[in-house]
């Protein structure tokens, strides 16, 4: 890593969170990631949901047919886990390249996660498979009892299903997805290599007055929901200490705008055309720029024992100002930090 004060030079990031959507959306959305991060971790949360080797290799092949012919991007496919899900299928998926890792949604925790989990023992077989054959398994922390306040429900999960989870398969390799509370920061720092959490650049940047005071801003509306200012800090202080079991996941959860800002908003936001320089501008903050390179480019590489991306990307300090809308005609997509200006752009 080269950092000057007007320029700062890293390998080559890799988004470890990513929705892409399928078909017209994903045509259009697809470049914003692939002209910056060198790999993806795609989520599988399709109407209907990757759950097979074939729909995860005719996805991921769309995927590649639709890449700027310029663009060297790997996306890395999640197999989306089921109270049905075969433990032979995703052992042969992973074996054979096509499967990265499994992606568990507690049914009814966020967009598309009715096909997912209820009841956690019904799936014991394949974690214990995944335990076995060094899958990681990805999460989505958040328990969906009607019963628990929506501010709490990552809190609970860490008490109520992680913490019996990793007694029941301790060499499990978990990451905790889009991590938004204090609790799930402790809970990493004080676990072994066999965890670790991806953080958005929203979690980092926004607390829960961002999104609620005034008026409701349809466009900070995600899950996890963004908490309170405190768990925002605990967000900001993990990843200023460099501790390796945190990395880059954006969670860019593109929805057109219609439907955000609707009675019923679709939560998800989408970052792709921003996250980076997002990330670089809270590292800046904590004065932690240099943990900026690990946390986006080698500490998720690492975990899922890949190899670094080569080739560099340099961030130069020009103002940047983000697009209020990006118009994708008759639809239009509302970019994380719309009409805001950063400090740093991307060098061409
Ligand atoms: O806000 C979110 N949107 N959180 C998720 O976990 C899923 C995502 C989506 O797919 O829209
Ligand atoms: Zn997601």
């Amino acid at each position: 890593m080269i950092i000057g004060l007007n320029k700062i030079t890293i390998r080559r990031p890799d988004d470890w969170h990513l929705h892409v959507r399928n078909d017209y959306l994903l045509k259009l959305v697809l470049p914003y990631t692939s002209s910056i991060f060198g790999r993806a971790m795609i989520m599988p949360n399709l109407l209907p949901p990757i759950t097979n080797i074939k729909s995860a290799i005719n996805y991921r092949n769309k995927i590649l047919s639709l890449l700027p012919k310029n663009h060297k991007f790997i996306p890395l496919m999640t197999c989306y886990l089921t109270e049905s899900s075969n433990p032979n299928e995703i052992e042969l998926g992973f074996n054979t390249g096509v499967f990265a890792a499994v992606k568990l949604y507690p049914q009814s925790s966020t967009t598309n996660s009715s096909y997912g989990i209820k009841n956690i023992t019904s799936v014991n077989k394949v974690l214990e498979r995944l335990q076995k054959i060094g899958m990681p398994l990805l999460i989505h922390c958040e328990i969906t009892d009607i019963n628990v306040d929506i501010f709490d429900r990552e809190a609970y999960f860490i008490e109520k299903i992680m913490q019996p989870l990793r007694k029941r398969f301790p060499e499990l390799k978990i990451v905790m997805e889009h991590i938004s509370t204090k609790e799930a920061v402790e809970y990493v720092n004080s676990s072994d290599n066999k965890i670790a959490a991806t953080i958005t650049p929203h979690h980092l940047m926004l607390n829960r007055n961002d999104l609620l005071t005034n008026y409701i801003n349809p466009h900070f509306y995600c899950f996890p929901i963004i908490k309170s200012k405190l768990h925002q800090q605990a967000l900001r202080e993990a990843v200023s200490k460099g501790n390796p079991n945190f990395f880059l996941g954006t969670d860019s959860a593109p929805h057109f705008r219609c439907t955000k800002e609707n009675k019923c908003g679709h939560a998800g936001i989408f970052n792709a055309p921003t996250a980076l320089l997002a990330y670089a501008t809270v590292f800046e903050e904590l004065n932690a720029i240099k943990y900026f390179e690990s946390f986006c480019s080698e500490n998720g590489a690492r975990f899922y024992d890949l190899s670094l991306n080569k080739e560099k990307i340099t961030l130069i300090r020009k103002r940047c100002e983000i697009k209020k809308t990006i118009n994708l005609f008759p639809y239009d997509l509302v970019p994380f930090l719309a009409g805001k200006t950063l400090n740093w752009s991307i060098k061409d």
